[in-house]
C-alpha cells in the first residue's frame, strides 16, 4: 500500500530534502542512472537526482524517434542550462523495426517497453555498471496499472515483475507518492523552469500513443506536426492536456478540386487535476476552427479533422 501524499499535505522542500537523503542512502557509493524524456516525471526526478547525487548520476536522453518536433534539442538545452549533462543515445532505428507491423494497442506498448528497458537503456545501464535506476513513476500510473485500465510502461514491480532479476537493476522511485499537481509544485520548488514544471503531460510511448494502427516514419511524421499545430493554438487554453491523434481509417475529402481518399486528426483537449478522470474542454467553436485550418493547412493528406468529446472514463486520455 503506497502512503498518498496530497496536494494539502505536500510540504516541497521538506519532501525534496527527504527525498535526497533516501537517494543518497540507497545509491551510496554507487552510481545511478535515469532516463530523461523531458516530461514533468522524468524532469523532477532528473533534478533530485542530480541534487542528490551529482557526478554519480548519469542521465541519458534517448532519441526514440516518437518525440515532437524540436524536443530532443530542447531537453537537452533546458538541463545543460541548469548544470545537468545529458547524455543523447540515438535509438530511433531500433523502435521503429520494433514497432513494424504491430496494430495492437498493447502490443506497441510492450514494444516500446522491451525496446526501451531490454535493448536500449537496458544495455547503457549493464554498461555502465550502475546498479540504480532512478524512475519517474507516479501515483495515478499505479493505480491504473492496478486497475488493468492500461500497462503503463514504467512499474515493473507493482506487475509483480522484479526488475533485479527481469533487468539486473534496482529501481527507485520517489514520486510513487504523488499525483500529478504535486509534481509539478515539487518541480518548481526544485527550479525547473515554468516550460517544464507546468508542461502538458506527455505519455512514454509518445507519438506511439497517438498513432492508431501500425507506426510508421511517414504516420509520425504526420501526426508530429499536427501536434506542433494542436499545441501552439491550445496553450493558450491553459487546459490540463491536448494532443492530435491520427486515425487508422481514411476517409474521402477533396484537394485542389480532386478527390483525395485522405487522412483524419482527431484533436483532443481535456480538463483535469490528476488524470484519472478528465473532461473535454468546451473549446469555442472560433479556436476549433483555427485548429482545423491550420492542421488542414499545414499537414498535408490530411481531409478530416475531428474533435473528441467523450470523458474519462469511459474514455482514456490517449488513444492508444
Ligand atoms: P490515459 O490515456 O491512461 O492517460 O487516460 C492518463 C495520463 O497518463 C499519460 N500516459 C502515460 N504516461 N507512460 C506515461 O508516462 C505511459 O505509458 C502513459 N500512457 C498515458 C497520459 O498522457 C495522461 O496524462
Amino acid at each position: 500500500m503506497i502512503n498518498e501524499i496530497k496536494i494539502t499535505e505536500l510540504e516541497p522542500e521538506k519532501f525534496i530534502q527527504e527525498k535526497i537523503s533516501e537517494i543518497r542512502d540507497a545509491v551510496g557509493n554507487g552510481t545511478a542512472i535515469n532516463a530523461l524524456s523531458g516530461g514533468v516525471d522524468s524532469s523532477v526526478v532528473t533534478m533530485l537526482g542530480h541534487r542528490a547525487l551529482g557526478e554519480k548520476l548519469r542521465t541519458i536522453f534517448i532519441q526514440n524517434g516518437l518525440m515532437r518536433e524540436g524536443e530532443p534539442e530542447s531537453v537537452v538545452r533546458i538541463f545543460r542550462d541548469l548544470g545537468v549533462n545529458v547524455e543523447v543515445i540515438d535509438a530511433r532505428r531500433e523502435f521503429i523495426e520494433a514497432l513494424k507491423g504491430i496494430t495492437d494497442p498493447e502490443e506497441k506498448r510492450e514494444a516500446i517497453t522491451q525496446t526501451f528497458y531490454k535493448k536500449v537503456f537496458g544495455r547503457i545501464v549493464r554498461e555502465s555498471g550502475a546498479r540504480f535506476l532512478l524512475q519517474g513513476t507516479i501515483l495515478t500510473d499505479v493505480d491504473e496499472t492496478v486497475a488493468g485500465i492500461k500497462r503503463q510502461h514504467n512499474v515493473f514491480a507493482q506487475l509483480g515483475i522484479d526488475p533485479q532479476e527481469a533487468f539486473g537493476y534496482q529501481i527507485l522511485e520517489p514520486l510513487i507518492q504523488l499525483r500529478k499537481d504535486c509534481v509539478r509544485v515539487v518541480g518548481r520548488a526544485l527550479g525547473l523552469p515554468e516550460e517544464i514544471f507546468n508542461r502538458i503531460p506527455f505519455p512514454g510511448p509518445a507519438l506511439a500513443a497517438r498513432i492508431i494502427g501500425e507506426v510508421t516514419e511517414e504516420k509520425l511524421e504526420v501526426v508530429r506536426k499536427a501536434t506542433s499545430v494542436v499545441e501552439e493554438i491550445l496553450k493558450e487554453t491553459g487546459a490540463f492536456q491536448y494532443m492530435a491523434i491520427l486515425h487508422n481509417d481514411r476517409v474521402t475529402g477533396m484537394r485542389g478540386g480532386k478527390r483525395d481518399f485522405g487522412m483524419q486528426i482527431e484533436v483532443r483537449c481535456w480538463d483535469s487535476t490528476d488524470a484519472r478522470t478528465a473532461t473535454p474542454t468546451r473549446l469555442s467553436f472560433e479556436i476549433l476552427e483555427r485548429v482545423a485550418k491550420s492542421i488542414l493547412e499545414e499537414v498535408p493528406g490530411v481531409v478530416s479533422v475531428t474533435y473528441n468529446i467523450a470523458p474519462k472514463p469511459p474514455s482514456t486520455i490517449e488513444a492508444v
